[in-house]
């Protein structure tokens, strides 16, 4: 059986983390089937916004797989899938949809989307540091540019969870819904993007990525050779004609 029930309906791709018995655990098997997953929906002209989402009622994911850590050096142990984004560039948007237990890898996971929606009943954390360890997906980079840094720290130094308001409050979702309205919401938005120019979108998301490294100069620089990119689309033609006259525009991503 799948552990990433890997979805597609129409220009949406669907990531559902499926192993609900073990709070959507990233085990080793599941981090290869989401990865496989992630490049299909890089490669597939078809699919142009992703949702990352959690089976069952109780998590997104409580993290990596406790249960198959072995002591010792990383290499040769499975690495989670939360560097694919950067590593394969994958330009086209995540939303994360979160519910019950984000946690960990989980957390770290949701923080590589970029767009995270949040129910009413989950809750964040970082609880490597309980365990002996500490966050090793990004967790101790993304979560200190995500959030107020005492907040980082207070995460990150104590393991303790925070609920889905403090996560709005500190901004590490953009919003908050009731549990029956996630998906709904998520697929709400994700619909919202497909309407706008594609190359637009990726170029922007592209250009926010790979900025926050850069200095506000080299993030100019970066920004007006997207702009350039996307000045040379047929779609950017597309939306300013649509627009004067009047109608939707028809965008092919090209
Ligand atoms: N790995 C493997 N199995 C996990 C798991 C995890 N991260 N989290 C939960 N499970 C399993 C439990 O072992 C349990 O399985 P069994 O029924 O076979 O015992 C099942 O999921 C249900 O969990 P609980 O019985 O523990 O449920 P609970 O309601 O009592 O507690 C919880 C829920 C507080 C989330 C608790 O499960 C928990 O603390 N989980 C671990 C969270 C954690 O430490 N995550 C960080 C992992 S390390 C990491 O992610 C490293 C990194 O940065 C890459």
């Amino acid at each position: 059986m799948a552990v990433v029930n890997y979805e597609k309906e129409g220009r949406i791709a669907i990531m559902t983390l499926n192993r609900p018995e073990a709070l959507n655990a990233l085990s080793a098997e599941l981090s290869a089937e989401l990865r496989a997953a992630m490049i299909d929906f890089r490669d597939d002209p078809e699919l142009w916004v992703a949702i990352v989402t959690g089976a069952g009622d109780r998590a997104f994911s409580a993290g990596a797989d406790i249960k198959g850590f072995r002591p010792g050096p990383r290499e040769g142990q499975p690495e989670l899938p939360t560097e694919v984004v950067r590593a394969d560039k994958i330009w086209k948007p995540f939303i994360a949809a979160i519910h019950g237990y984000c946690l960990g890898g989980g957390l770290e996971l949701a923080m590589t989307c970029d767009i995270r929606i949040a129910a009413d009943d989950s809750q964040f954390g970082q609880p490597e540091i309980n365990i002996g360890f500490l966050p090793g997906a990004g967790g101790t980079q993304r979560l200190p540019r995500f959030v107020p840094r005492a907040w980082a720290a207070e995460i990150l130094l104590t393991g303790d969870r925070i609920d889905a308001q403090t996560a709005l409050s500190i901004g590490l979702v953009s919003r908050v819904v009731p549990r029956d309205q996630l998906m709904p919401t998520a697929m709400e938005m994700a619909k919202t993007i497909c309407t706008r120019a594609p190359l637009g979108v990726r170029a922007c998301k592209e250009a926010m990525i790979r900025g926050y490294e850069l200095s506000l100069e080299e993030g100019l620089t970066l920004e007006r050779e997207k702009v350039a990119e996307c000045r040379a689309t047929e779609d950017f033609a597309e939306g300013a004609r649509a627009f004067v006259e009047k109608r939707p525009p028809n965008y092919k991503a090209k």
